[in-house]
């Protein structure tokens, strides 16, 4: 939920700024650097966003070659400049930075200060730097004072450490929350993400579960709580620096809504090994898929690609409610699937199925993520880095690798025959093409964004496959525009929710043509007759649809499996335009972080 920036470098102050404003995605709500000068540490640190910060910034020109940096989502503790990142110990002589949930804090914070230490803050995090004093205090060397506070502490945890007892050294340790680390003739880093790395280096290792890491000036050093000493598994990472950058458009959420074909693209490529090694875990077994948010759609949408094509019943199960809807795992695989990999609420989920038996194929979109490490087997989605809070291609790509998987599956098991899987290749193959096409019309989008940017309410109604695109629909134009809108089951709407329309209410219908098609009419017409507004998703030439709403956009005809590839494009462009309209910024939304990392 936070970000996490460190480095030895040449002007490290001007680089940490840098690679904070890269990891802003992961939360906004505070900031702050600490800085290692003349061996002492100065700390500059403020509530709200990035930008305000560096305006603000009085550091009369103090250098350094050594510091860290942390942007802020907010668990203990309000967003306010005491409870922002770094904190201290009673000293001053050691600085924190920390990304995750420490469960036993409460606990170990009354005994610090039973011994007076001094609390400045409301935070779990600042318990990591006491810990250590204390355990210096009591005679231990920094580095054994670190072990032991990681030791005893509880939770989720990536951090980093300075300190003027060792000035010239960052240490990080890392558990379950996501850490890289990098090192270039540039200097070495660390980071929360991938992207803050890459305008120094593409060397890139994850730190692994439970481990330290010392950097230092050209070197980088990591073992474990005890001492023993483990390999970096550093990689070429082949993300080029404009895909983490915005390149010419206002913001990173339509930059990377028009990156879709080529993400699509790109992960069509995804080498049929990987595909062949998923499928093994999905033979004779029951099926389970889970994510969250939109990462729950695209299982909605593998739970229905799995009965149409396969005819296979397999539970969507929103993550967060895993544990509590399932206890019986006989011969079970999970699909988790999750574009970060690093989203508490699926990787419990995960941790639970496994601890019964389960096998896990996991989905994501970043490799060496913890969703990677706890799986049996994986798929990498090809969408490369998604900084916009919204998640757009990484959705798309998680549905075509649910269809590369079960397409494959279904061929091998004799459930689709070659001539009809051909075909369905051949279709999905030109999806990148038609996607592009749709894109072309994205200002036909922003007029129909401009016409309903002040409404309070929608519906985004759908049914069958298209209710993923519903539901899918209405979370992007609530998250970002702050509109009311509810994704449902068109045929459900008459059972309550069809009370609320009045005229001028919003509905918005996902209405190719395929078999929902007749009984969507029905339901539009339904809503029509109370003084709904209609905005339909349709195919190219449904005059007949056309006729009946207010505003129409069309997309080519497909096999019905593909519209919600296609639908759920005109839909991630209206709720941008709508909140660009309404003044708000689509990257980042408030109370929103990119991953979610506490349950
Ligand atoms: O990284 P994940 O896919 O696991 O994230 C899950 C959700 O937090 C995420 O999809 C969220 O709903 C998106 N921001 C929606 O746009």
């Amino acid at each position: 939920m936070c970000g996490i920036f460190g480095c030895i470098s040449e002007e490290a102050l001007e680089k940490i700024l840098d690679g904070l404003k890269r990891l802003e995605y992961r939360g906004y709500d505070s900031v702050g650097i600490a800085i290692i000068n003349n061996n002492e540490i100065i700390i500059r640190k403020n509530k709200g966003k990035l930008n305000e910060f560096i305006e603000n910034l009085d550091l009369n020109n103090i250098k350094s070659n050594i510091g860290i940096g942390h942007t802020r989502w907010a668990t203990h503790g309000a967003p306010s400049k005491e409870n922002a990142h770094p904190h201290t110990d009673c000293s001053g002589r050691i600085a924190i930075v920390h990304n995750g949930v420490l469960e036993n804090f409460l606990q170990l914070r009354e005994e610090l200060i039973k011994k007076g230490h001094k609390f400045s803050s409301k935070t779990d995090s600042e318990i990591i730097a006491h810990l250590i004093e204390d355990f210096v205090n009591s005679g231990l060397s920094f580095k054994e004072a670190i072990k032991n506070t990681f030791k005893i502490l509880k939770g989720s945890i990536a951090c980093a450490i300075i300190s003027t007892m060792e000035p010239n050294k960052i240490i990080c340790y890392r558990r379950e929350s996501p850490l890289v680390i990098g090192i270039s003739n540039k200097g070495v880093f660390c980071a929360s993400d991938i992207p803050a790395l890459l305008p120094y280096t593409k060397n890139i290792a994850v730190v692994p579960e439970d481990k330290i890491v010392i950097l230092e000036e050209n070197k980088v050093h990591a073992e474990d709580l005890n001492g023993e000493i483990c390999k970096l598994e550093y990689n070429e990472i082949p993300w080029n620096l404009e895909l983490a950058e915005k390149s010419g458009y206002p913001h990173f959420m339509i930059k990377e809504i028009f990156e879709q074909p080529r993400a699509i693209s790109d992960t069509l490529k995804i080498p049929l090994i990987y595909i062949d090694r998923a499928i093994e875990y999905l033979e004779n077994k029951k099926v389970y898929l889970t994510g969250s948010g939109t990462s729950y759609h695209a299982c909605l949408f593998g739970s229905y690609l799995a009965s149409h094509l396969l005819s296979m019943d397999m539970r969507p199960i929103i993550s967060s409610e895993f544990i509590e809807t399932l206890s019986l795992f006989d011969n079970s695989t999970v699909i988790a699937i999750s574009q970060s990999g690093e989203t508490a609420d699926t990787l419990n989920a995960i941790r639970y199925a496994k601890s019964k038996g389960a096998k896990i194929i996991g989905i994501t979109n970043t490799l060496g993520s913890s969703i990677t490490n706890l799986s049996d087997v994986y798929i990498c989605t090809q969408s490369g880095p998604e900084i916009g809070v919204a998640a757009t291609k990484t959705f798309l790509t998680q549905l075509i690798s649910i269809i590369l998987l079960f397409l494959r599956f279904g061929l091998k098991k004799g459930k689709i025959n070659e001539i009809d899987y051909n075909k369905l290749i051949d279709e999905v193959n030109n999806i990148p093409k038609i996607t592009e096409e749709i894109l072309k019309k994205s200002d036909k989008i922003r007029d129909i964004a401009l016409k309903y940017s002040l409404k309070q309410n929608a519906y985004f109604l759908a049914r069958g496959i298209n209710l993923v695109t519903a539901l899918e629909g209405a979370l992007k134009l609530k998250e970002i525009s702050y509109i009311h809108a509810e994704g449902y089951p068109a045929g459900e709407s008459k059972h309550g929710p069809i009370s609320l329309i009045e005229p001028g209410f919003l509905c918005v219908f996902i209405a190719p043509r395929d078999n929902t098609r007749e009984k969507i009419i029905g339901n539009i017409m339904e809503m029509k007759a109370r003084g709904a507004e209609i905005f339909s998703i349709i195919t190219e030439g449904d005059e007949e649809i056309k006729e009946i709403s207010d505003e129409y956009f069309e997309v080519p005809f497909v096999n019905y499996i593909l519209y919600p590839i296609l639908c759920t494009i005109p839909l991630q462009l209206f709720a941008y335009y709508t909140a660009v309209f309404k003044g708000l910024d689509p990257d980042r939304p408030r109370n929103l972080a990119k991953s979610v990392t506490v349950p």
